[in-house]
């Protein structure tokens, strides 16, 4: 469904600080306007445009916001070298029927003095937590101050990060947002690979040994479709599979529970580093896995 209230404009504004941003819903909301947002940190693709496809329509405004979290990267992670082709993202979001960017600067975002915190026990102490310590951290206050500064009705994200989705629906539902927040499939390359940002760093070699994250979930799901419910199995094929790719460093392949991510359950969760890039990638056992989405 489109905005009830006429066309959106192609070319989003771009909105630099909280208080801006705060006036611009409020004057939405004041005439009946349900918004959207959809954080992101920028370098847009097709599983971005996903999110902002779907918020644009279920929402009479869409807000994207860009945003590179230094909060949410560890020492020696790719916070300097992360793309920002803000322009690019900018026609893009509008495209896609975004209304307005909301792109602050660092300083805007973490002010001298800034000293709060927001912190998810338990479901950020496990898996990519454990791998990249104070990252949920860094989102989840990244996350309550875009809340703050936007103040949706729904929020949205992606399954591609599903343990990230899972701190996000605890944050919003601890602190009363009011928030609903929509977590949208995964959308993959048409030869498996999930869709990220960080796919860019890949060279040639490393983006076929990037499929076997894909295929090690697939072999464990068609292994469960036909009929396996042996934890430890389904856990040996993913292994197995990581084992026979020669770039693949695993940090973990498990199999969890998808509500608090501690295992044993039915959602097999991936990370591993190719060369110098580190993937994650999940899939929902007994779902059919989605090939080519993107495009
Ligand atoms: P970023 O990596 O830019 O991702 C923004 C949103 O897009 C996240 O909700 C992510 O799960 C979703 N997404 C990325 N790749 C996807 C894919 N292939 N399919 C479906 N959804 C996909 O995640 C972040 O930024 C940050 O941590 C953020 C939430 C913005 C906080 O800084």
């Amino acid at each position: 469904m489109r905005s009830s209230t006429g066309v959106k404009a192609a070319t989003p504004v771009v909105v630099r600080k909280a208080s801006e941003l705060q006036s611009v819903v409020a004057a939405w909301r004041r005439t009946g306007l349900v918004v959207g947002l959809v954080p992101t940190m920028g370098a847009l693709h097709a599983g971005h445009a996903n999110l902002i496809r779907a918020a644009a329509a279920e929402n009479d405004r869409t807000v994207v916001s860009i945003f590179v979290n230094p909060l949410q990267f560890g020492a020696g992670e790719d916070f300097d070298s992360y793309p920002r082709p803000l322009e690019a993202d900018r026609q893009l979001a509008g495209v896609l029927g975004a209304s307005a960017v909301y792109a602050p600067t660092p300083g805007e975002m973490y002010p001298a003095g800034a000293a709060t915190r927001v912190r998810v026990s338990g479901l950020s102490d496990v898996l990519e937590g454990v791998h990249r310590p104070g990252h949920f951290e860094g989102v989840a206050t990244v996350v309550a101050k875009l809340f703050n500064a936007c103040r949706p009705d729904r929020a949205y994200f992606g399954q591609k990060d599903a343990q990230q989705a899972a701190v996000v629906r605890r944050l919003a539902s601890d602190l009363d947002t009011g928030i609903e927040i929509r977590v949208c499939p995964i959308v993959r390359d048409a030869d498996g690979l999930a869709l990220s940002s960080r796919n860019a760093y890949l060279n040639t070699e490393e983006r076929q040994a990037a499929l076997s994250l894909s295929r090690a979930l697939r072999s464990a799901n068609t292994a469960f479709l036909a009929g396996e419910r042996d934890h430890g199995e389904l856990r040996r094929l993913l292994h197995d599979t990581l084992r026979q790719e020669l770039f693949a460093n695993v940090d973990y392949a498990e199999l969890v529970d998808p509500n608090d991510f501690v295992g044993p359950g039915q959602l097999a969760v991936l990370a591993v580093r190719i060369g110098r890039t580190r993937l994650i990638d999940n899939h929902l056992l007994g779902e059919p896995f989605a090939a080519a989405l993107s495009g």
